[in-house]
Order: C-alpha cells, then sequence, then structure tokens
C-alpha cells in the first residue's frame, strides 16, 4: 500500500516554493520571469495541497495544478478546494512515472514548477522522470523549484537513520515504527561513550523533539525512517539535472549562495579554492555539513550568469521585520546603528540613508515597500534631495542597495525582497475579516498560513477567535462567541497580532 496513503504526510505551506520567491531570486540574476500574479504553476507531489491550495487563495488570477500518486490525500485536497471555493486550482492523482502524453497535453505548460520533498525521497526512476517531466512542461523562461537532502550533512543524520532503522525493522505498523525510532535515538543520544557521536546524537534528538517534529511522526516517517531517502551532494545534483537538459540557476534561500556567514579570512580561502560558482558552493557546503537543498532550475538553453544583480532589489517589493537595537558594548562605535531580526542576524550601518530607510520598512511592517517609494521616504527623512542625475544622490543611493543586499544575504528577516504585494491590510476594522485561508485552517490546526504564504502558529485562544472574523461579526460579537473569557483589552492586543501577523484581509 502506498505509504502516504497509510500515514498522509504533514502537508504545510513552504514559503521558499511560492512563485514569488522563485521569480525574486531569478531576478536577483537579471531574469525576468512570468509575472507572479498571473503565472502557471505545477506541483508534483503536492499531498493534500497544504502548499498549492494557500497560493492559489492568494493569488486568484495564477493558476495551479497538482499531482500526487496518494488517493487519500488528493481526495482529501479535492474536499477543501470545494469547501474553500476554489476555482483556479486542481488536483491530480497519477504517478509522476505514468504521466503519458495525452495527459500532459492537458496539462499544459508552466512558469513555476515546484517539488519539495520529492528528488531525495523517491527511487532513481521516479527522479529520472521528475526531472524529465520538468524539462517538458517548463515554459522557456520557467524556474523550478527542486528541494533534496544532501551530503555531507545527511552522512551524520545517516548515522542515526540507520540506527533507527536497524531498531525498528520489525515494527507492525508506523506508529510502532515511529515510537521505536525515537526510543533508539534518544537510547544513543544517553548511552553511547562519550565523544563527537555522542555530541551529534544528543543534538539529533534535541531536533527530534522540537517544534513539528516532536510532536507529528509523518516528518520522521517519510524522512529519517522513509524506505527511500537517498542524498546527494550539490554537485552530483547539478550533474543529474544536466543530463536532463536543465541546469542550476540560484538557490530558493540566498544564504546558500552568499558566504556571508562565513569571516573574511574564510571568504577569501573560499574564493582562492574555488573553481567556479558550483564549485564554490559545493565547498561552503561542506564548510557548512549543508543537509537540505532547495535548488531553482532552468533550461539549459537559458544563458545564465550567476552574479547578483542589485537591480533585482531595486524592481522589488521591500519588506523587513529587523528593529533598532543597542549594540554590544565592545562593537559600539560612534554613528554606528544596528538592527536585529527575530533569527538573530543583525546589520549595522552607520550609512544615514540606510537606517532611514532600515527604520522605514521596520515602521510598514508586515506591508512591503516598492523600492522608489522607499528610497523618495529615506531621503525626506535624511534630508538628501532626490533626483539621480546628481551625483551624491546616486553614491548614496548605491551605498543604499548595497547595504540592503547585505542583509538580505544574512536573512530575509533582515531585508526581504518581493516581486508581489498581497491585498492585505493592517488596521483593525469594526468588523474585521482574516484571510479565509487561514481561518479555514484554523478549523483544525493551529498553524495557518498568513498572505505572505509564511506559516503563523496561533495560540489556543487565537485559533478559536481567527475562526470567526469572517466580516459579519463585530468586536463584542466575536467576544460572545468566545464566552467572553477575553478582556476587550486581550481581544484587542489578538487582533492587532493577527495584522501584525499578515492575516487580515480588506
Ligand atoms: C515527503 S512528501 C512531500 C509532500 C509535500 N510536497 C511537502 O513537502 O509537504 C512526498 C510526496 O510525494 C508524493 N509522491 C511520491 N512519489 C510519487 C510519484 N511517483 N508520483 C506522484 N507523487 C509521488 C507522495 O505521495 C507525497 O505526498
Amino acid at each position: 500500500m502506498n505509504p502516504y496513503d497509510v500515514t498522509p504526510y504533514i502537508d504545510l505551506s513552504y514559503v521558499a516554493t511560492h512563485p514569488n520567491r522563485l521569480a525574486t531570486m531569478a531576478r536577483f540574476l537579471g531574469k525576468q520571469p512570468a509575472p507572479v500574479e498571473a503565472c502557471r504553476v505545477l506541483e508534483i507531489g503536492c499531498a493534500a495541497g497544504g502548499n498549492l491550495l494557500p497560493m492559489a487563495y492568494g493569488l486568484p488570477r495564477a493558476e495551479f495544478v497538482g499531482i500526487d500518486y496518494s488517493a487519500r490525500q488528493i481526495e482529501e485536497g479535492k474536499q477543501r478546494i470545494a469547501a474553500l471555493g476554489l476555482n483556479n486550482v486542481q488536483l491530480i492523482c497519477a504517478d509522476l512515472v505514468e504521466i503519458d502524453a495525452s495527459m500532459e497535453a492537458a496539462l499544459g505548460t508552466f512558469d513555476y514548477f515546484v517539488a519539495h520533498g520529492v528528488y531525495s525521497w523517491t527511487p532513481p526512476q521516479v527522479r529520472d522522470a521528475l526531472l524529465a517531466l520538468c524539462k517538458r512542461v517548463l515554459r522557456p523562461h520557467g524556474v523550478a523549484y527542486i528541494s533534496y537532502n544532501t551530503y555531507p550533512g545527511w552522512h551524520t543524520l545517516g548515522l542515526v537513520r540507520d540506527a533507527m532503522m536497524y531498531h525498528s525493522r520489525n515494527a507492525a505498523s508506523p506508529e510502532e515504527q515511529a515510537v521505536q525510532g525515537r526510543e533508539m535515538a534518544s537510547f544513543l543520544a544517553h548511552h553511547a561513550n562519550d565523544g563527537i557521536h555522542k555530541e551529534i546524537f544528543r543534538h539529533y534528538v534535541e531536533l527530534l523533539n522540537k517544534d513539528l517534529k516532536g510532536t507529528d511522526n509523518s516528518f520522521l516517517l517519510h524522512d529519517e525512517l522513509s524506505e527511500v531517502n537517498d542524498p546527494v551532494y550539490f554537485y552530483q545534483f547539478v550533474d543529474h539535472i544536466g543530463q536532463h537538459g536543465l541546469q542550476y540557476l540560484i538557490e530558493a534561500d540566498l544564504r546558500t549562495v552568499l558566504p556571508l556567514s562565513f569571516t573574511a579570512g574564510t571568504q577569501s580561502a573560499l574564493q582562492e579554492m574555488a573553481k567556479d560558482a558550483i564549485d564554490l558552493e559545493q565547498k561552503m557546503d561542506f564548510l557548512r555539513n549543508q543537509m537540505f537543498r532547495q535548488t531553482l532550475v532552468c533550461h539549459t538553453e537559458v544563458p545564465v550568469a550567476r552574479r547578483i544583480q542589485p537591480h533585482a532589489l531595486m524592481g522589488g517589493w521591500l519588506r523587513s521585520q529587523a528593529k533598532r537595537t543597542t549594540m554590544d558594548a565592545t562593537a559600539q562605535r560612534p554613528g554606528v546603528v544596528q538592527f536585529s531580526s527575530k533569527d538573530e542576524a543583525t546589520l549595522a550601518t552607520d550609512h544615514p540613508l540606510s537606517v532611514a530607510a532600515m527604520e522605514i520598512l521596520a515602521k510598514a511592517w508586515p506591508r512591503a515597500l516598492r523600492y522608489d517609494d522607499l528610497l523618495a521616504e529615506a531621503r525626506q527623512v535624511v534630508g538628501i534631495r532626490g533626483g539621480s542625475g546628481e551625483l551624491d544622490g546616486r553614491q548614496e543611493e548605491m551605498a543604499l542597495v548595497s547595504t540592503l543586499l547585505r542583509a538580505c544575504g544574512q536573512s530575509p528577516q533582515l531585508v526581504e525582497v518581493n516581486s508581489f504585494h498581497p491585498q492585505l491590510v493592517t488596521t483593525v476594522s469594526a468588523q474585521p475579516v482574516a484571510s479565509r485561508m487561514a481561518r479555514f485552517e484554523a478549523q483544525t490546526r493551529s498553524i495557518v498560513t498568513n498572505l505572505w504564504h509564511e506559516r503563523v502558529t496561533l495560540l489556543p485562544v487565537q485559533q478559536s477567535l481567527l475562526r470567526f472574523l469572517d466580516g459579519d461579526h463585530s468586536l463584542a460579537d466575536v467576544a460572545a462567541l468566545l464566552g467572553n473569557s477575553v478582556t476587550d483589552a486581550e481581544l484587542d492586543e489578538h487582533l492587532r497580532w493577527f495584522a501584525y501577523a499578515a492575516l487580515l484581509v480588506a
């Protein structure tokens, strides 16, 4: 029986697979991908649509097709589509190895192709079928996203996987396999001889008990305990796609591409060691013990110059959730201002235009600002006269672009470039409306998808509250529906947090 029919996948949204991210990353290399608002997207291995449906909801003029061979998940997804009344997404139950010419003709071609959690989780013939399909259905300037587990990181995790697989080899059911797998991991963490591998086991058990992996067995069963889990090195993946007429474009996460997490000494040693861009990234993978990649791919026929183009940033929508923070006393220098994001990335700058821009972005959150608007506002703040013809103005602007780019390369939470802007509101009206998608998700779970396609975790009271925000209820109605268990001040705080979390619509 199909293991995904027995244990469906957890089925969440992945921000890095959204056409917004794919378009933005392609634009960083000077490409002109299809406009996000009116594109066609194919997702292979879409499960029950946890990723595709929120995209379809947020981009009503775009068209989405999902394919998965698990009948149970596809059926569940179809029911969700009907319940949500979405008319721009269809799910098809099919084995990707068996997609024939007539089905392919009916599918048409796509601007964006997404396969998250499929490539290294399937046997070689399925991987080949995946890449061959991608080559055939991807439009000439299309962008494909393919994620996979990688070496060297999975050598370490593979050690734990081997032990867990061994201990659970006779389990009678997936539940039992998960229990035995967890049991083995914690046995290793407690009883292994002291040394480097004990540290690895300990670290792994921490990860295993953290977040969703700690509570949901489907991750574990379809990853560490999956029958097929064949990580590859990045360079091997690049060779493999090359055999199918595809080539490496860029990663979905700029941090993987840029060496900004390394010291200046390591960065220059890397530059000396690296023969080309792919070799550089492979060597960074060795240094970082990379475990997972989210690689963007395009047709071999498309010329690719792998150099980040600042103009991409200047044509995009910019967003930042970083706040101004106090610097460590030892690092303090006059005039230098520091901004930090929740993921502990920091940006320190003494450039007044950049400082003003970061403050303006922080105020605008969760909205993004057009680069031109941001520049004009920041210039106003620091009193610099606009006009790109002026030398000073241009130099100032280039310094701003370079600071923002440095921030992007460190963390999307510091600065994120986008290729579209969702329809969200930042104020709480008398009868607030939450995203229909998020309200629907909140019926069954605490993790919902916001209008930027990001995951947001709700407190139990917020999960109940969100579901009542359909525009038909006043704040007094909502309080009554919650059994008057929250005070007016608490209600106000939750609603303002929903706005901040990009969950409210007009
Ligand atoms: C690890 S899950 C990932 C699901 C989803 N993309 C995600 O990341 O949340 C892999 C998915 O690929 C589907 N799949 C695996 N082999 C397939 C094949 N040969 N044809 C179609 N779907 C397949 C499974 O049913 C499953 O839903």
